[in-house]
C-alpha cells in the first residue's frame, strides 16, 4: 500500500454483508451451530440435497416447491447470485430452502456431518480451460472423496458439463475414488437425467448446439472403509460456535478515501507463511473498508475479509463475519502483520486495544 494520492481510484463500492430481509433464507456456520444442525434450522428431520454454485439459476427453488418432504441447501460464493435466490425464494415463501455464501470446499466440512446428504448437485462448474487454471478445478479426485464422506450411503452426486475435456477430466476423477457406483452403467454419463429441468446453463448451451454430459454416481457400501482417514479430518470441523474474531482498535480515524486511492496489492512472508492483501472495496458511505486477504500456507490457499471501520474516534481493524473463518493462529498472525504495516504507513496512529494476545507482540505491535 503507498499514500501516493495521485493514481486513479482501484474500488468497487459495496454493502459488507447480505441484508438483514433475507437473513431468513440463509445459513450461517455461527446460526447452524446455534441450532444444533440442519434438523433444528428447518425444524424437522428430512431428506437433505445439496447444491454447489447455483449461479443464477432458481432450480433450487424451483425442487423446494415441488419437493416440499426435502430440504434444500444450496452453497455459492458470489454474493449478488445468492442475494438474488434469497428474494426469489423470500417471495415464494418457502421454507424448505436455505442459502450458504461462502466456498463450498471450505464450507462442506464445517456444515454437514458424515453421511448426511441424500443427493449433491454440481451443473456446469466453472471448468478452467486453460492448463495453467486446472489446479482451480473443483472436481478433482482429493474434493470428491471428501464430499462423497458426506453423502449418505445409496446417495448420489449428479455433475453436468458441457466442456468434452472437464468431462474427462470429471469421469478419470470418480473413477479414481473407490467405492462409488456409476448409476449411468453401462453408459460411461448420460445425455440428460430423467425429472432433472434444465439449468440456466444448460438452456444456454444447449441452445449453442453443444452436447451435455451428466455423471450420476452413488455412494457405494464399501465407501465409508476405503476411506476411512477422512473421518478424523472431516469429524473435527462439525460446526461448532464461532468465537470473537480478531480485532485491533487504533485511537484514531483512518481517511479511507486516501487508504483507496493509495491502494496497490501487497504481500509478506512470514516465517512458513506467506500473506497477501489482493483488493479493497470501499463501503458506500466511505466509512469503512473491505479487503481480500489470502495465506497462503502448507500448499492451501484460504481467502478471507478484513474490515476497516471508522467509528466516531477510532478505526476498528478485524476479520470480517462475511465469510466464517476459524480462529487459527495464522489468522492472528496476519492481522498482526497487517495492523504493524497500517502503523508504518501511518505513524500517528495509536492502538487503544486488541485481542491479538502474544502475537501483537511479536508483530512489535505495542498498545499505546
Ligand atoms: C458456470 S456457473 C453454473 C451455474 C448454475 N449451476 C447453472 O447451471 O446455471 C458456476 C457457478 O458456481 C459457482 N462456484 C464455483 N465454484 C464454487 C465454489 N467452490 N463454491 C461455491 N460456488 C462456486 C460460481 O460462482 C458460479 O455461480
Amino acid at each position: 500500500m503507498s499514500r501516493s494520492h495521485d493514481r486513479p481510484a482501484r474500488t468497487k463500492s459495496v454493502s459488507l454483508s447480505l441484508p438483514p430481509s433475507v437473513t431468513a433464507c440463509l445459513a450461517t456456520l455461527n446460526g447452524l451451530a446455534d441450532k444444533g444442525g440442519w434438523a433444528g434450522l428447518f425444524g424437522r428431520e428430512a431428506p437433505l440435497e445439496l447444491e454447489i454454485g447455483f449461479g443464477w439459476d432458481a432450480f433450487l427453488l424451483e425442487q423446494a416447491r415441488t419437493r416440499p418432504a426435502v430440504d434444500f441447501i444450496g452453497i455459492e460464493y458470489d454474493r449478488q447470485r445468492v442475494l438474488a435466490l434469497a428474494r426469489k425464494a423470500l417471495t415464494a415463501g418457502v421454507d424448505n430452502l436455505r442459502l450458504v455464501w461462502g466456498d463450498a470446499d471450505y464450507h462442506l466440512p464445517r456444515l454437514f456431518q458424515p453421511a448426511s446428504l441424500q443427493r449433491v448437485y454440481i451443473r456446469f462448474p466453472d471448468p478452467w480451460p486453460k492448463k495453467r487454471h486446472h489446479k482451480n478445478r473443483l472436481l478433482g479426485p482429493e474434493f470428491l472423496r471428501r464430499l462423497f464422506w458426506h453423502v449418505a450411503e445409496g446417495g448420489e452426486l449428479i455433475v453436468g458439463t458441457d466442456d468434452p475435456a472437464y468431462r474427462d477430466f470429471i469421469q478419470e476423477s470418480l473413477l479414481a475414488v473407490t467405492g462409488l457406483r456409476n448409476m449411468a452403467v453401462p453408459q460411461p454419463w448420460l445425455e440428460s437425467v430423467p425429472d432433472l429441468p434444465m439449468s440456466k446453463f444448460e438452456t444456454l448451451f444447449r441452445s449453442q448446439g453443444k452436447g451435455v454430459y451428466y455423471f450420476r454416481y452413488a455412494r457405494g457400501s464399501g465407501f465409508s472403509d476405503a476411506h476411512a482417514e477422512i473421518a478424523a479430518a472431516v469429524l473435527s470441523r462439525i460446526p461448532r460456535r464461532v468465537c470473537e474474531m480478531p480485532h485491533v482498535v487504533f485511537s484514531t480515524s483512518l481517511e479511507l478515501n486516501a487508504v483507496c486511492r493509495g491502494f496497490e496489492p501487497f504481500q509478506w512472508w512470514d516465517r512458513d507463511a506467506l500473506f497477501k492483501v489482493n483488493e479493497i472495496w470501499l463501503a458506500s458511505r466511505a466509512t469503512a473498508v473491505l479487503l481480500e486477504c489470502v495465506i497462503v500456507f502448507d500448499g492451501h490457499d484460504e481467502c478471507f475479509y478484513v474490515e476497516v471501520a471508522n467509528k466516531r474516534d477510532s478505526t476498528v481493524v478485524r476479520v470480517s463475519s462475511i465469510k466464517e473463518v476459524e480462529r487459527t493462529e495464522l489468522i492472528f498472525r496476519f492481522l498482526a502483520g497487517l495492523v504493524r504495516h497500517f502503523m508504518t504507513l501511518f505513524p500517528d496512529l495509536r492502538v487503544l486495544r486488541h485481542n491479538l494476545g502474544a502475537w501483537a507482540q511479536r508483530a512489535e505491535v505495542s498498545r499505546d
